[in-house]
């Protein structure tokens, strides 16, 4: 018997991992974490299975479910947003269940950041403009920022910024965020990526407050930072003409000529 913790995606039902889908299929329990998990998704569901939404649920309560479960032989498929690794409050539940010696594995899933990458249409790595993208968000009435995660701290980088949880307080994101990337730093906020509503508004730091409206004011991701929209960036050498590498060795004399395949590890 196991807890299944899956990464449910960004929210369309099929951005779902074989795995994940396949671990539903075989759960004869279900908890699912609200209104972000299509219903879709629960069609993989065995037909007699139990079916919890655990959004109006405290932590006790789920953990109750996940210990009768457990009591009783039987497997849990318990189903977040995005990926497991942030944000999904994933963290107290896994400490319950190491404490009540209960079996449990993880299975990823893909993130919001990433749908969100794709919804427009570009890398939020670019060489020679930004190779780190800082995945943060502002307190929440939930959560706090701790000491020194502020946006200010990760703006002096100049990093690409995926700022979550934080799209109804985009005015103070903007004030934080102009002393270092300017007013005409390019911004996209993307509302329900994957989705068949998805929305996509595109601005600079000065002027996208005055582009959205409460309708996206849930369930969006700011993205801010130089790379978007950017055509100024440099190749990576990765497929350049003449650029040595383990796959492809440029002469006999190359330390990669008779380097075995996963000896390297740097591909870039
Ligand atoms: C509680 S966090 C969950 C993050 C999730 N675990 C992940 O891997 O992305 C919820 C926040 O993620 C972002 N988010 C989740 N799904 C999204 C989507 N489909 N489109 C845009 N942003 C999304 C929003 O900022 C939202 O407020």
């Amino acid at each position: 018997m196991t807890i299944h913790f899956i990464g449910a995606g960004p929210g369309a039902s099929d951005l779902l991992t074989l795995r994940g889908r396949d671990l539903i299929a075989s759960s004869p329990v279900c908890l699912y974490a609200g209104s972000l998990i299509p219903e879709a998704m629960l069609e993989h569901c065995p037909a007699d299975a139990r079916i919890i939404n655990t959004a109006p649920l405290s932590l006790e309560a789920i953990i109750g479910e996940m210990r009768n479960a457990h009591a009783a032989g039987l497997d849990v498929a318990r189903l977040h947003s995005g990926d497991l690794s942030v944000w999904s409050a994933t963290g107290e539940q896994l400490r319950r269940l190491r404490e009540l010696d209960i079996p449990y594995a993880i299975t990823p899933g893909v993130p919001a950041f990433s749908a969100v990458a794709a919804a427009l249409g570009q890398e939020l790595t670019l060489p020679g403009v930004a190779q780190s993208v800082v995945l943060t968000r502002t307190s929440g009435r939930a959560s706090a920022m701790p000491d020194g995660e502020t946006l200010a701290n990760f703006a002096k980088t100049g990093a690409t910024l995926a700022i979550h949880l934080s799209v109804h307080k985009l005015d103070q994101v903007v004030e934080e965020l102009v002393p270092f990337y300017g007013g005409d730093c390019p911004v996209a906020i993307v509302w329900r990526a994957s989705w068949p509503d998805e929305r996509v508004v595109r601005g600079q730091l000065s002027t996208v407050a005055s582009q959205i409206d409460d309708s996206l004011k849930r369930t969006a991701l700011i993205v801010v930072g130089p790379v978007l929209g950017s055509e100024d960036f440099q190749e990576s050498c990765l497929y350049a003409l003449g650029y040595d590498r383990r796959f492809r060795p440029q002469s006999a004399d190359s330390p990669f000529a008779s380097t075995a395949v996963g000896d390297v590890e740097d591909q870039t």
